[in-house]
């Protein structure tokens, strides 16, 4: 049964209870009587147990301070639990001496793999592959369910459009549809079509609600502010998504939205999540999101916090302790009501139960034997083969190697540890393959290494002279730049975002001495190129690929496979032009894109009073879903099925996809609308719809589209959906740069 025939199916049986989530495989009665059975053995104290998640240590031990909050009924859940073997005697503790006997639920950041490493989620993004981007959840949770953890603090869904913010990496990108349909598409990879105690399955996170990507000047942990119009268009939607997905939780983000911190902000949480949105898992803090309220001048100390939070029905508290320390006084002086507590002991309770965290004997050995496994590493290998974004290519690839020597230089072509990118806890570092070890296996002595420089962030320049000398035998040189892991992910934003370093410098020695150069640029952000992007023949942009990335780059760059990656960000050409996305809003001055002021130094040509710089061109680097090929591909004039609609009818828009080349690659084709006039201003151009199709020399394929009130509706600044009738512009193409369109009408919306 698919997810919207279960759907109708749960409508048809389940009529009395909250359908908007789905988020359990047992019947909902049978999961709520299990749920109320427990719950009506529980103390207050214990009660309040259930709302804390405590973090414990890595290794075998397990520390005290976990040992006698379990044993004291302290706990209902822990982060960062340890190996196996701890948290197997953390469950036995449970089992055997806590006054309830309720199974812990174990969190983990599970983000882009657990043992194997797959790209990271903005480098995911860029393969627009929903059933890879399933795949690779699946697998990672997998992975992480046999070593005992049951819920992964993934998949974050923030909309981010500012490249200096480090966490950029860990989201989908700037646009909320592909981020609603590929985080949509994790969450059923964690957790299958609905949360369950099927073998293999944990719960997932729909994270961090909200706005933290919106995070001013992409400093980390910095003010938000968003408009309510634009909360609903752009930063909910994933949110939604997510949920109509069944994900099981929900935690908070750190910063406030226009003034109240995300942990108690009882608008977001109450009357969106709950009273609107109907979702009935549990709502998790972030690590002391909740007492970092005080340092933010909301609360005044811990007493409040517990307040601020219970008040907005958030129902765990991560790692702060202003439920354990409060909680119960609250409640007793009748601040806090008691059914806030019911009710989020219910939510976290209905999850476990769901999870089927209570028939479980976890013994801590792992069943799977599939961690690591080749299977798992082909999976990563495929999704870092469709991360991979084709940039620029003078004809420099696929590079075809015969008997010649080939280059290999920079500090990125073996660092297995910075390969694998920010956020993955658990990696392996000695299962990562790197570019370096890849080619040297395949083409042996053929390959002349020389790193270039120590690493990636290095300013020193004594080892270039030395490289560029290494090549002098080599024509072809591939260079591995780009940026060490930890230079994105929580807490590390950068203000220039061009390649750190000397390895410009690196790059423009190679240049002077003539070198074919095919940069590889491995990083957790759009990094600025203009710098080098005329000093090199190609650039592939690797992100961070993860433990199978050299040997999808050797099959992209060899040709063996076509690249099909497409950029799920838009790429600035300078810092300055921050935040640039394809969706913003026309100007009433629209600027010409080829026109420039005052390239640097030069007099003050009359430029006109536009919307544009002085000193760069309006248009990015390149563009949001953007990315080249080996192969070309033709889109026919799209098809309409009729011109004008109605309110409740639906248009079909078809293309026929040709590969018109030589090799075998796959087109992303893409679909965008404009709402040519709206009660709110809308955007240039909208993401509604995308299809990736894999052909074959001279094949076609026809995909189809339906544009209805879904695609043509948005939400006023109260998330009412307004359809308003109009005309629409419809777009088709490759790239949100390289489009053709057509104009619809909607005539009647009554
Ligand atoms: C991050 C979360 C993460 C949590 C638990 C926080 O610092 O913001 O995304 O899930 O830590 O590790």
């Amino acid at each position: 049964m698919n997810r919207v025939n279960k759907y109708v199916a749960a409508l048809v049986l389940l009529p009395v209870l909250a359908l908007n989530n789905m988020l359990f495989a047992q019947s909902n009665t049978e999961v709520e009587n299990k749920v109320n059975e427990i719950f009506n053995q529980l103390t207050l104290e214990e009660k309040i147990g259930q709302m804390i998640q405590i973090a414990s240590t890595n290794g075998d031990e397990v520390p005290q301070y976990v040992i006698d909050a379990i044993k004291e009924g302290r706990v209902g859940s822990i982060l960062n639990a340890g190996t196996p073997k701890a948290i197997a005697k953390i469950q036995k503790i449970v089992a055997k001496e806590s006054p309830n006997k309720i199974p812990l639920i174990i969190g983990r950041d599970v983000i882009h793999g657990y043992k194997t490493i797959f790209p990271i989620p903005l480098g995911q993004a860029a393969s627009w592959n929903r059933g890879l981007v399933e795949t690779g959840a699946n697998i990672a949770g997998k992975e992480a369910y046999d070593e005992g953890i049951n819920w992964t603090f993934a998949p974050m869904i923030d909309i981010s459009r500012d490249p200096r913010w480090g966490r950029i990496a860990e989201s989908l990108g700037e646009d909320p549809y592909l981020t609603a349909e590929l985080g949509a598409a994790m969450v059923v990879g964690f957790q299958g079509n609905e949360l369950s105690a099927e073998e293999g399955r944990i719960a997932a996170c729909a994270k961090h609600f909200i706005g933290y990507g919106a995070t001013e000047n992409g400093k980390d942990y910095n003010a938000v502010s968003i408009p309510d119009y634009q909360l609903w268009n752009t930063y909910l939607p994933p949110f939604k998504a997510a949920l109509d997905a069944g994900v099981g939780t929900f935690m908070t983000a750190f910063n406030d939205i226009n003034g109240v911190p995300a942990s108690a902000n009882q608008f977001l949480l109450k009357e969106v999540l709950r009273d609107q949105w109907k979702f009935d898992g549990f709502v998790v803090s972030d690590w002391e999101s909740m007492s970092q309220m005080i340092k933010q001048g909301y609360s005044e100390n811990l007493r409040d916090v517990a307040l601020q939070s219970a008040s907005a029905q958030l129902d765990m508290e991560m790692v702060s302790s202003s439920y354990q320390a409060h909680l119960k006084e609250l409640v007793e002086s009748g601040e806090v009501d008691i059914e806030m507590v019911n009710t989020a002991v219910k939510n976290i309770l209905r999850v476990k139960v769901a999870l089927g965290l209570f028939d479980k004997d976890y013994k801590g050995v792992p069943k799977n034997t599939e961690i690591l496994s080749d299977a798992h590493k082909e999976e990563a290998k495929k999704m870092a083969i469709e991360s991979l974004v084709l940039l620029k290519n003078d004809n420099a690839l696929p590079l075809a190697i015969g008997k010649e020597k080939i280059g290999i230089v920079g500090p990125l072509a073996d660092a297995p540890a910075e390969q694998v990118g920010t956020w993955s806890l658990d990696a392996v570092i000695d299962q990562v393959e790197t570019p370096l070890n890849t080619f040297q296996e395949a083409y042996g002595d053929q390959i002349v290494f020389a790193k270039g420089l120590e690493n990636a962030r290095s300013n020193k320049t004594d080892q270039i002279k030395a490289t560029v000398e290494a090549m002098n035998e080599v024509k072809d040189v591939i260079v591995f730049a780009g940026e060490d892991a930890i230079l994105s992910g929580e807490g590390h934003s950068r203000a220039f975002i061009n390649l750190p370093g000397a390895q410009e410098e690196l790059i423009n020695a190679l240049a002077d001495a003539g070198k074919n150069i095919i940069l590889v640029v491995q990083a957790g952000r759009p990094l600025t190129l203009e710098a080098v992007e005329n000093k090199v023949n190609a650039i592939l942009y690797a992100w961070h690929p993860g433990t199978m990335g050299g040997p999808a780059l050797l099959d992209v760059i060899t040709g063996k496979v076509s690249p099909s990656g497409k950029l799920p960000v838009t790429f600035p050409r300078t810092v300055g032009q921050v935040p640039i996305y394809y969706s913003s809003i026309e100007s009433g001055r629209p600027a010409n894109p080829q026109m420039l002021g005052i390239p640097t130094g030069t007099p003050l040509d009359p430029v006109g009073l536009t919307n544009n710089y002085l000193d760069v061109s309006v248009t990015p680097a390149y563009a949001f879903g953007y990315g080249l090929t080996y192969t070309s591909f033709s889109i026919s004039k799209p098809k309409f099925s009729k011109l004008e609609l109605t309110k409740g009818e639906k248009i079909t828009v078809e293309v026929e996809v040709k590969n018109t080349g030589k090799k075998e690659g796959a087109e992303v084709v893409q679909l965008y609308i404009r709402d040519k006039v709206a009660s709110y201003m809308r955007p240039k151009l909208e993401l509604k719809g995308f299809e990736k199709v894999y052909l074959a020399p001279g094949e076609s394929k026809k995909v189809t589209f339906e544009i209805g009130p879904d695609q043509l509706s948005f939400f006023d600044k109260n998330g009412n959906v307004l359809l308003e009738k109009g005309k629409f512009e419809i777009f088709v193409g490759n790239a949100s740069d390289n489009l053709v369109s057509e104009i619809i009408t909607l005539k009647e919306v009554k």
